[in-house]
């Protein structure tokens, strides 16, 4: 990434990668992480304008940074007015904070890993604006799905306890409980000029 600030990126990314390697613990990496968001935005941290493009019919996930090991990521999550994922898991922690326009986030209870296919139990609803973090998941705690509300493209910048691009995660019918694997991939600048999407059209 070219443009945006990349002294204050590269200062966030180091305490990040700090943290990582200082605990396992998922509570205690998405508190402290979603502190070092909200300071970002606070501070009116600005992302490369590649890093910020929307695309039809689909969110993009651009990579901000992918740790060498695969222990975290960071990503840029774009989405236009009123796109939408399915519901989702990330399949480990992960904190978000709203860049611009807003997002209703729409969760649900998991599933104990033996627990027979049932319906999914919805667990609320919260709008995030501009400025705010949330943390999106622990490992035992992931499923949502994300609306793009606000009247502007909503941009989240987004930090996971694995490469989110790369590991298996699921994408769940809440109707009835059924889930599909899906691998999400990552995308770049060069992929809005691809025809039709090549990556599921859902979950960021
Ligand atoms: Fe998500």
């Amino acid at each position: 990434m070219s443009a945006g600030q990349p002294d204050r990126l590269e200062t966030f990314i180091d305490d990040v990668d700090r943290l990582v390697r200082s605990t396992d613990d998922e509570h205690e990496l998405t508190a402290r992480t979603a502190e070092l968001l909200s300071d970002l935005l606070a501070e009116g941290y600005r992302l490369p304008p590649e890093a910020a493009q929307v695309a039809e019919g689909r969110q993009m996930t651009y990579p901000l940074h992918i740790a060498a090991d695969g222990s975290w990521s960071m990503a840029s999550v774009v989405w236009d007015v009123g796109q939408r994922t399915k519901v989702h898991t990330h399949e480990t922690w992960g904190a978000v904070g709203v860049y611009s326009g807003a997002e209703l986030e729409v969760r649900y209870v998991k599933p104990a890993v033996d627990a027979p296919v049932a319906p999914l139990v919805p667990a609320g609803e919260a709008r995030w604006e501009v400025g705010q973090v949330t943390v999106c998941c622990t490992t035992d705690d992931d499923i949502h799905a994300v609306v793009a509300v606000g009247d502007e493209p909503t941009i989240g910048i987004h930090v996971y306890g694995a490469d989110i691009g790369s590991i298996r995660r699921r994408s769940y019918d809440p109707a009835t409980g059924e889930y599909q694997w899906f691998v999400h991939g990552w995308d770049s600048p060069t992929s809005l000029n691809r025809s039709g999407p090549a990556l599921p059209a859902h979950p960021r």
